[in-house]
């Protein structure tokens, strides 16, 4: 009688295939309020130099920028922003696919803890940013990539040293390692 053969147990687990895991940009949630495609700023980002993608809130961050910006401040070059209408609207998702096509950070700037327009926005930017910061860390990438900041709309000094902050910060980690 022919006994079928039985293999023998592997030592050790075979290796798994890596997979790459991609989130494409063209498949996030449109969110810009400019006009300018959420994707459009991310594709931007993943030009090869280093780029920091900073989702500002139309009501108050945005409009600290746009002063900074008719003021002629001096802003790190690293800095793409999209206006949102609110920050409640930007999703971990929206995070992530800047980070996963170029970004070496991204940023969340919304209104002061209290003074969200939409009343809870902020606060769930909030809670959503922590989230994508517990995972980076997760899979060994530095939570400090991803942060959120709020203001008035009338604080362009603020706006300004976020982004100086946050260009410092991203500056000090090393280029985000893709495929
Ligand atoms: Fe500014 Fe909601 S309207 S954070």
């Amino acid at each position: 009688m022919n006994v079928p053969a039985v293999a023998e147990p592997e030592a050790t687990p075979p290796a798994v295939a890596a997979t790459e895991v991609r989130i494409a940009a063209a498949r996030v949630p449109e969110i810009s309020a400019s006009g300018v495609p959420v994707s459009e700023v991310i594709a931007d980002a993943a030009d090869g130099e280093r780029s920091i993608v900073a989702f500002l809130c139309r009501e108050c961050a945005y409009s600290a920028a746009d002063a900074a910006g008719n003021a002629r401040t001096s802003l790190p070059p690293t800095i793409r922003t999209i206006m949102v209408p609110c920050t409640g609207r930007v999703s971990p998702l929206h995070l992530l696919a800047a980070l996963a096509e170029g970004a070496d950070g991204v940023y969340v700037a919304g209104c002061l803890e209290g003074q969200c327009h939409y009343r809870v926005g902020n606060f769930h930017a909030l809670d959503r940013v922590a989230f994508v910061r517990r995972l980076l860390e997760s899979v060994g990438v530095e939570p400090e990539r991803a942060a959120m900041f709020t203001m008035s709309a009338a604080d362009t000094p603020r706006f300004v040293a976020t982004a100086r902050g946050m260009d410092a910060t991203v500056s000090r980690l090393p280029r985000l390692p893709r495929s």
